[in-house]
C-alpha cells in the first residue's frame, strides 16, 4: 500500500448554505481539503465529487470558485484562510467558454497575460502546453473548427495558464470517447501532480472514471424521511477516502477487487441520495 500522510487543509467549505427563491438548495455543507503527502514524490490533490442530477454539484462548484455568493457561510483556500472569490481557482465548466473569434493561440495568449507578464516566458508556456495537449497542430485554428474534446483541452490549458493551485472542472469526462477519456484522465493526474499543493475538484456522473484517479470522493445528498422524501437541502453526506482504502494513487486501481467493492457501494447509496 502507498505510504501516505495529511498534512495542512488548504481548502475549506464552512458551513455554507444557499436559498434560491423559497428553494433551499444547499444546507450546512462541510467539506476539507487537506494536503496529502507521499516521501519522496510530489502529490497533488483530486477530489470526485458525485452525486444524483439536479442535487447542487454546480451550485456548490460555483460557490467554491467564488463566482456566487452562498446565502450564509464561507469557502476558504490555502493556509491564510482566503475567502473564495472571483479567479481564485481555474474553473473548466462543461460547455468550455472559448472566445470564438480567437484562434486557439489567441486564446491561450489573453489566458496568459496574467501570470506570465513576460512575452518570452509566456509562448514558452503556451507552447509547452500546446504540445503537451497534442493540440500544435490546432494553434491557428478557431473554436468552431475543433472537436469537443480538442476544445476540452483548450479549455483545459486557458485556465492552467491563469490559475495558481486550484482547478474545479464540472463534468470533465462527458461527451468524450474512452481514449479520450483516459487521456484527460492522465492529464488530471499529472497536472494535480505538478505541485504539492495543486488540487482538482472534479464534478462527474461519471463514478468509475472518476474514482480511478481520485483521493478523496465527496457524495452530495439530501436527508430522507422513512418514505424517502427529502427532509432538508443538499450536503456532503458521504465522504470516500480512498488513501485510506489504499485505492489511491495506483495505475492498477480498475483491477483491484476493493476497487469494484466500492464502486458498488457508491452504486448503492446513489438510490438514497
Ligand atoms: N435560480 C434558481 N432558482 C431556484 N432553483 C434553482 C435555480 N438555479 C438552480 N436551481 C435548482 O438548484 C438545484 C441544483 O442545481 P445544480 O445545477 O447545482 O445541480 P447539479 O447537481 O449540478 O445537477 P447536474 O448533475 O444535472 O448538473 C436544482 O434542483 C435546480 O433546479
Ligand atoms: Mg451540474
Amino acid at each position: 500500500m502507498a505510504q501516505y500522510s495529511y498534512k495542512d487543509t488548504i481548502l475549506k467549505v464552512d458551513n455554507v448554505n444557499l436559498t434560491l427563491g423559497d428553494k433551499v438548495i444547499l444546507e450546512n455543507v462541510n467539506a476539507e481539503v487537506r494536503d496529502a503527502t507521499r516521501p519522496g514524490s510530489v502529490k497533488g490533490q483530486i477530489v470526485g465529487f458525485l452525486g444524483p442530477s439536479g442535487i447542487g454539484k454546480t451550485k456548490l462548484f460555483e460557490i467554491m470558485a467564488g463566482l456566487l455568493k452562498p446565502t450564509s457561510g464561507n469557502v476558504y483556500y490555502g493556509p491564510d484562510k482566503e475567502p473564495a472569490h472571483p479567479g481564485c481557482t481555474g474553473v473548466v465548466q462543461q460547455n468550455y467558454p472559448l472566445f470564438m473569434h480567437r484562434t486557439v493561440l489567441g486564446n491561450l495568449e489573453i489566458a496568459a497575460v496574467k501570470n506570465y507578464k513576460n512575452a518570452d516566458e509566456r509562448k514558452t508556456r503556451i507552447f509547452s502546453l500546446l504540445d503537451r495537449f497534442k493540440l500544435r497542430p490546432y494553434q491557428d485554428s478557431y473554436p468552431a473548427q475543433l472537436s469537443g474534446g480538442q476544445k476540452q483541452r483548450v479549455a483545459i490549458a486557458q485556465q492552467l495558464l491563469c490559475t495558481d493551485n486550484f482547478l474545479l472542472m464540472d463534468e470533465p469526462f462527458s461527451g468524450l470517447d474512452i481514449n479520450m477519456v483516459e487521456e484527460v484522465s492522465e492529464m488530471i493526474v499529472e497536472i494535480a501532480n505538478m505541485n504539492e499543493h495543486n488540487t482538482i475538484i472534479i464534478v462527474s456522473h461519471d463514478i468509475v472514471s472518476t474514482a480511478a484517479i481520485a483521493d478523496n470522493l465527496w457524495l452530495m445528498g439530501r436527508e430522507k424521511d422513512k418514505d424517502g422524501n427529502p427532509t432538508s437541502g443538499s450536503k456532503i453526506k458521504y465522504t470516500f477516502d480512498l488513501l485510506e482504502r489504499g485505492l489511491a494513487w495506483r495505475e492498477d486501481i480498475r483491477k483491484i477487487p476493493e476497487f469494484t467493492e466500492m464502486i458498488n457501494e457508491i452504486r448503492d447509496l446513489f438510490h438514497n441520495l
